[in-house]
């Protein structure tokens, strides 16, 4: 059954171009934690100003590095969802369809999506402080294939416990970031971090996506960081229909076309359906 109004069924199966946006939520099935959301959101556990900032790693970074080691471990074991799976699964019935995400995870790739535009970067790709040209990746973490090879002294050796528990995260752990064997440098996270701007090329591409395309699906995502939060609305000035995924309402509500009350997982498989009857009557 459609979980789409007949007419916006209708549209997504002519959409000769869809725009996929997500944000934590595409992940929260995984068992990856959310930003905001109330039980779950990782900013409500852990202050987000004292880790996901430059200022944050500059004044202590064992104690970043620590937390995303933590969330790196967390997404390694994570699986991807049926709603990453829907989403490849979309990407194969509409050959221009480009994923757009604000997650850091490779629960996209891993589900078989070619080439996410991630506009905040990735767990998995580290860089050195010293320039952001270069990345400055990891080798020995074979188990994610969106890592780029590369080399560093990992100084991780296993950490010992942290003995300030007070001043860390509380499944991470204080671990001395390594150092790029080619410039000497600090690694740091490669994420985009609160106050940093977000890669150009990546935004740029974002933006010509959501201009072009004929649909454009938001799942998961509160839409309220910017300059991300504006890629619907791109989509909308430049005439797409946009179907937001989310069980709670979210300021993109005014944005949308259609809002689907539900999740990732439960409401993709659906939409994915749906294209796949409309290329089998085609
Ligand atoms: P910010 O306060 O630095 O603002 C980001 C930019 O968006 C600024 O240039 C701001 O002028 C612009 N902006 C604000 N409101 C806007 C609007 N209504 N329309 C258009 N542009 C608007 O952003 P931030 O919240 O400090 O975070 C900066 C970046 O870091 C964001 O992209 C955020 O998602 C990212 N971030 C990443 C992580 C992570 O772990 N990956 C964590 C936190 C933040
Ligand atoms: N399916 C779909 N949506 C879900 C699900 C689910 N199973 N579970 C939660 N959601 C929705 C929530 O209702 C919420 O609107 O996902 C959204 C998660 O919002 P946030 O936690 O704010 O995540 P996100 O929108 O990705 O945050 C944007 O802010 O902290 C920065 O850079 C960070 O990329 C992040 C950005």
């Amino acid at each position: 059954e459609s979980v789409l109004p007949a007419g916006a069924a209708e549209l997504l199966g002519q959409a000769r171009r869809i725009v996929v946006f997500t944000g934590a939520g595409m992940s929260a099935e995984s068992g990856v934690p959310t930003f905001r959301d109330d039980l779950t959101g990782l900013w409500a556990q852990f202050d987000a100003e004292r880790l996901a900032t430059p200022e944050a790693f500059a004044a202590d970074p064992d104690l970043v590095w620590g937390w995303y080691e933590w969330r790196r471990a967390r997404v390694r074991q994570a699986q991807p969802n049926p709603g990453h799976l829907a989403v490849a699964a979309i990407e194969e019935l509409v050959p221009e369809t480009v994923v757009v995400t604000q997650n850091v995870d490779d629960l996209h790739e891993r589900a078989g999506s070619r080439a996410p535009i991630h506009l905040h970067g990735s767990l998995f790709a580290p860089r050195c402080v010293g320039d952001a040209a270069h990345p400055a990746a990891f080798p020995d973490v074979a188990t994610s294939q969106s890592a780029e090879s590369g080399e560093w002294q990992d100084q991780s050796a296993e950490p010992e416990k942290a003995t300030d528990k007070s001043a860390e995260p509380d499944e991470g752990r204080r671990i001395a970031p390594p150092c790029c064997t080619r410039c000497g440098a600090l690694v740091r996270p490669g994420v985009v971090w609160f106050g940093e701007a977000l890669p150009e090329a990546a935004l740029a591409a974002a933006v010509e996506a959501a201009t072009a395309c004929d649909v454009l699906l938001t799942v998961g995502t509160s839409g309220v960081v910017y300059p991300a939060a504006e890629i619907p609305r791109v989509a909308a000035r430049a005439g797409a229909v946009v179907i937001q995924v989310n069980p709670e309402p979210t300021p993109l509500d005014g944005v949308c076309d259609v809002n689907l009350r539900g999740t990732a997982a439960g409401v993709l498989p659906a939409l994915a359906a749906t294209l796949q009857s409309v290329a089998e009557e085609a």
